[in-house]
């Protein structure tokens, strides 16, 4: 388990496009539990693996409601429906926020560390967070989107 280092908006591997985990191995998990240590240490709802480097269909979310840490790999929304707009940020590009339309509701297929297949459908901040992480997979950032984009104080970072 280690903290990696966020690469930040400018950096070439955001805007690259991720390819699919074959192999659900020893590797992998360690990646896994990384991402997760790495999430936890920066205060982040969600991080996609190219964040730390990795082109890799990989994302993990845990937006506080309780139920943990999802990881998910080679994940797909299968349907979304409705419409919600809010402040979204993200972890390569730290001190902004910005307004962003997402789907209020989706449902993504995924497989988790075993290779096991998986679906899950949420909405509000799960489907806001599922549709910045999934778009990070396709070297999209918010930012390409966001209205009203604009410099926020950034949070203190636990020592
Ligand atoms: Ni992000």
């Amino acid at each position: 388990m280690a903290i990696r280092k966020i690469f930040e908006n400018g950096d070439p591997c955001l805007r690259k496009t991720s390819k699919p985990v074959l192999l659900f191995d020893d590797r992998l998990h360690s990646l896994l539990d990384d991402m997760a240590d790495t999430l936890y240490k920066a205060n982040g709802v969600g991080l996609a693996a190219p964040q730390i480097g990795f082109l890799k269909r990989i994302v993990v979310i845990d937006i506080l409601d309780g139920n943990g840490l999802i990881e998910m790999i080679n994940p797909k929304i299968l349907a979304c429906s409705g419409e919600q707009t809010g402040p979204e940020g993200c972890l390569s590009v730290p001190g902004f926020q910005g307004t962003v339309t997402r789907p209020n509701s989706v449902t993504v297929l995924f497989q988790d560390r075993n290779g096991e297949t998986r679906q899950m459908t949420g909405s509000e901040l799960f489907a806001r967070a599922v549709c910045h992480e999934l778009d990070h997979l396709d070297g999209k950032l918010y930012i390409d989107i966001a209205k009203n984009l604009e410099a926020v104080q950034p949070e203190e970072e636990d020592k």
